[in-house]
Order: C-alpha cells, then structure tokens, then sequence
C-alpha cells in the first residue's frame, strides 16, 4: 500500500495516521492541525507496514481491520492515541496500548440507532426470506408462484425475540421489537436495572433459556475471549427448529463452521449474518447456502453514521493531543485521571 504523505506538511505540526480512506473534509480538517500520513488508497496495512506507519506519530486513526497490539506498537515512542472508528475494539490489545502509555478510544453512541435499524432489517429479511426471493425472480420462478410454492417465512410480530448482549445497540434493538408487538427476553453478562428492564419490556433469562424459548435469536454483545463461540452447535440445538440466528456483533462470537451444519440439516430455520470468523473471508459452507442472508459488515453503514464517527474519533484524537480526556476513552483507569 502507498502511504500519501501531506505535501503541504510543516515541520511544526505533530504527524499523524489515518489508517483507512475517510471523508476528505474529514482529512481536510486534519491536515489544518496535522500532518497527515493518510491512506485514501484504502489497502488495508500489513502488520509490517502498520508497525512502520505508527512508528513516529503521535495519534492514529484506524479501524476494525488495524489490530494494535505489542507488535505494532514497538518503535511507536511518539504514539499517545489510537482512535478506533468503530463501536467494537476487539481490534485492539487494550493491556498492551496502556503498558506503551497510548490511549484507546472508540466511537459509542453515534451509531446506535442506526446499527439497532441494521440488525432488525437483517433479522427481517432473514425470518422473511427477502434475499432468497429476491434470486428467486433473478433466477425466473416468479411464474412458478403459488400459495404454498412461494418462500415462506416466519412471523416477527408477536413472536419471542432473543437478545444476547444487551447494551445500548441491544437496548435499541428491544425498543423496536415492541413497535412489532414482540415479547423481548435477554441473556447479558450484568441485569440491566429495573427501569432500563421496563423501558425496553425486556425480561432477563440465562442463555441456555433464551436459546429454547426464543423464535428469533438475535447477537449484540462484544467479542472477547469468553464470548468467543457463544453459539455454536451444542446451543443451536437447543433452539427451536423455526428459530432464525442473526449475528451483527462480531465473527467469532458464532461458530461459523457448526452454524453452515445446522442450517443444511434444517436444525434451525434460517440466519443472518453481517460478521464472520475470519471475515473478509466467509466459511464456503455458509456461501452454498439459501437459508442464509449476508452482509458484509455494514450495519453502521449510513453516510451520517460513519460521518458522526469519524467525527467523533477526531474529537478523541484531538483532545489527547491537546492534553485533555478523549471523550471516549477505553482505558480510563490509566489515562483517565
Ligand atoms: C462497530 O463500530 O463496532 C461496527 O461493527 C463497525 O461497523
């Protein structure tokens, strides 16, 4: 990849990295304070090029696909912040940034009604078959319609949705639910308070209920090494056979391989899915497959969205620049005081 640097770049500005293509009045507000090393290209950084590219800033900007850890971070002495464009940080090895003294930031908040809108359209189209009808007239079978011929799905409303994973997106997810008359249960790794419980009509089960009563199961919750496989094929069977899946949390959280078995031997009726183990690589098993809709990771994916976002990880990386406390700073208890 091809690293541009600012022509018009002084000597007095601090240097900085813009890991991923952004707006360019995004990089144009950027480079009235900086020097930026950006990446409009938008190749995504070998390890190698990463831990050259951090070597001699003071902040980056990157995403999911940027993982910072020890190996990027050594020869990195001038770095003071890392500003993911994104909610979710599993990118990130939040020990190792804090023992090299650069703060983690993320972008909360501005994306959560948009990112709550995404999961319920996928899990939509997912219980509604939209994609599979949609290649159905592709492939000419519209004339083949008939009342029983036709892809038939399952019902949202009135049904019993599943929420593992109940922050704000998960919250969100719950308030919409109710416009469709849905019963909402809960599996997350604290209760939400009473009132939060109320406001969202959301009552609380352990994962192993959820999984048995759910009609649609729906996944929100951060990846970490104790969410990994959250779902794989011993809780699938404890779903309903009718129940769908949907994953816009993160790969890993579902074991991709036993979710391809399960949904080719009609263990459960369909999933969702807008993240994958491995992605931008998805398990061949799942492509072979109509019971499955795919989305490639873009469940903040509004223009308004991703702009409040890149918004908001200049607004971090600014202030940990100027010396102040990045509104959403990671590692708080360090960098916090
Ligand atoms: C997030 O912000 O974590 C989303 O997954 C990125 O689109």
């Amino acid at each position: 990849m091809t690293i541009l640097k600012n022509p018009q770049s002084t000597l007095q500005k601090p240097k900085i990295l813009v890991a991923r293509a952004i707006f360019p009045e995004a990089l144009a507000q950027l480079e009235t304070s900086f020097e930026v090393c950006s990446n409009q290209a938008d190749e995504v950084l070998t390890p190698a090029e990463l831990q050259k590219a951090l070597s001699g800033v003071i902040g980056a900007l990157v995403a999911g696909t940027e993982r910072i850890d020890a190996g990027a971070l050594a020869g990195a002495n001038d770095l003071k912040i890392v500003a993911n464009i994104s909610v979710g940080y599993n990118n990130f090895d939040i020990p190792a940034m804090t023992a090299a003294g650069v703060m983690a930031t993320n972008t909360p908040d501005v994306l959560t009604d948009s990112t709550a809108d995404f999961g319920f359209a996928l899990l939509m189209a997912t219980a509604r078959r939209i994609t599979e009808s949609e290649h159905w007239i592709r492939a000419g079978k519209w004339d083949q319609w008939s009342i029983v011929n036709n892809p038939l799905g399952m019902d949202l409303h009135h049904s019993t949705l599943g929420i593992i994973g109940m922050g704000r997106i998960g919250q969100g997810i719950a308030k919409r639910a109710l416009g469709f008359g849905m019963k909402v249960v809960y599996h997350n790794r604290s209760r939400l308070s009473a009132a939060d419980e109320k406001a969202c009509g959301a009552t609380y089960l352990t994962k192993e209920d959820l999984l048995r009563n759910a009609d649609h199961v729906i996944l929100v919750l951060p990846y970490t090494a104790e969410s990994h496989h959250t779902i794989g094929a011993r809780e699938i069977a404890l779903m309903k056979p009718t129940a769908t899946l949907v994953n816009i949390a993160r790969g890993g959280i579902v074991d991709d391989l036993a979710l391809a078995q399960a949904l080719r031997a009609g263990k459960i009726f369909a999933a969702g899915l807008d993240v994958f183990e491995g992605e931008p690589k998805v398990n061949p098993e799942l492509l072979k497959l109509n019971n499955v809709v795919l989305a490639p990771h873009i469940a903040s994916a509004t223009e308004k969205t991703r702009r409040g976002m890149v918004d908001l990880a200049i607004e971090n990386l600014q202030a940990a620049v100027d010396g102040r406390k990045p509104p959403s700073l990671i590692n708080v208890e360090v960098f916090g005081k």
